[in-house]
């Protein structure tokens, strides 16, 4: 009896032993932004051909919109194992200490796509992404969005229109002295609460990406958007080092596979999806949105560019003047 009763729980034992063995690995990955976005609809195609390609092995969990963590938060959480993967933008490394990110802050440093991506395809991206292994961060890759444009809730047609305005960022030293410049009081706020700050007028505008304001509905309660694209913001996919490391050899190479693919699904329908959503804000008819002349632009820019000169002790003269080698940018000859 007793013998019967130990090969039925050593049975039980081995069962449970196979079954925990078959667990898949899971992969919890935070943001943001919503599912209709550049990020959004990247994460959901990373989730799926890394469940394609580990045939089941690994499982992503992506939680959009700020549902499991707000910016600030979600970069502790992957820190501290909370969270396995993120995609925050670019702008959000600077207070984790590694200032050489807010290069991207820089206003007017990217003239179009193809500009950035000598950047973020080639050595000097590279270099800037593994700055965040001594946090304990493995940097996977650059996933683009777009250039941002300033809203409010009257005309921004000129740099002296931003004067006194109170116009929400996201927490970057170079986004702050941007503001500053043009005699704007910047006010830093996660990204889940602009909505909300917006409608009540705790701040007069913002800027961002088409994509992120014609998802987070701000156009509804912003009266005027102009074309400024003034800047650019990304993302970079990060996971948790220990994490990554610890993952079987041929599971982090299938998963090494399915973020190639995923990143360049993310960076080809990252303008078509800016482009669509203007179009859909343009169509809702509850904001003007207005496109710059070449002077009105070129103003901004007059008035802009000497943030890269303030900004070069924090960021590093160094990172600024290899982005300007890659993209032939010179701040000199505007
Ligand atoms: C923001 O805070 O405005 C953006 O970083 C949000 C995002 O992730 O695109």
């Amino acid at each position: 009896m007793k013998i019967r009763h130990l090969i039925v729980g050593m049975t039980v034992a081995l069962c449970s032993v196979a079954a925990l063995a078959q667990q898949p690995i899971v992969i919890k990955f935070s943001h943001v932004v919503a599912v209709d976005t550049p990020k959004g609809l990247a994460a959901e195609f990373f989730a799926k051909k890394a469940n394609e390609l580990t045939k089941g092995k690994v499982k992503v969990e992506v939680y959009p919109n700020s549902q499991l963590y707000k910016d600030k938060e979600e970069l502790e959480a992957l820190q501290l194992g909370a969270v396995q993967m993120l995609a925050p933008s670019l702008a959000k490394f600077g207070p984790l200490g590694v200032k050489e990110f807010e290069v991207f802050d820089l206003p007017y440093i990217f003239d179009d796509y193809n500009e950035l991506h000598r950047v973020t395809q080639g050595a000097v991206g590279k270099q800037i992404m593994d700055k965040l292994e001594p946090k304990g961060i493995k940097g996977l890759a650059y996933w683009d969005n777009g250039f941002k444009s300033f809203s409010a809730n009257t005309p921004i047609k000129t740099p002296a229109d931003v004067k006194g305005k109170k116009l929400r960022i996201q927490s970057s030293k170079v986004l702050e002295e941007q503001i500053r410049s043009l005699g704007g009081l910047p006010q830093v706020m996660a990204f889940s609460e602009v909505y909300q700050a917006l409608q009540t007028g705790v701040v007069d505008g913002t800027e961002n990406p088409i994509s992120n304001l014609y998802t987070q509905k701000m156009h509804e309660v912003q009266k005027h958007l102009t074309l400024t694209e003034h800047g650019y913001l990304g993302y970079a996919v990060i996971v948790n080092k220990k994490f990554w490391e610890g993952l079987p050899g041929d599971v982090r190479g299938q998963l090494e596979q399915a973020m190639g693919e995923a990143t360049k699904y993310a960076n080809s329908i990252a303008r078509e999806q800016n482009d669509k959503d203007l179009e859909a804000v343009k169509k809702s008819g509850k904001t003007t949105v207005y496109s710059p002349t070449k002077e009105e632009r070129m103003a901004f820019k007059k008035a802009l560019v000497p943030v890269h000169q303030k900004m070069e002790s924090r960021i590093g003269k160094e990172v600024i003047q290899s982005v300007y080698k890659e993209t032939g940018f010179d701040p000199g000859k505007l």
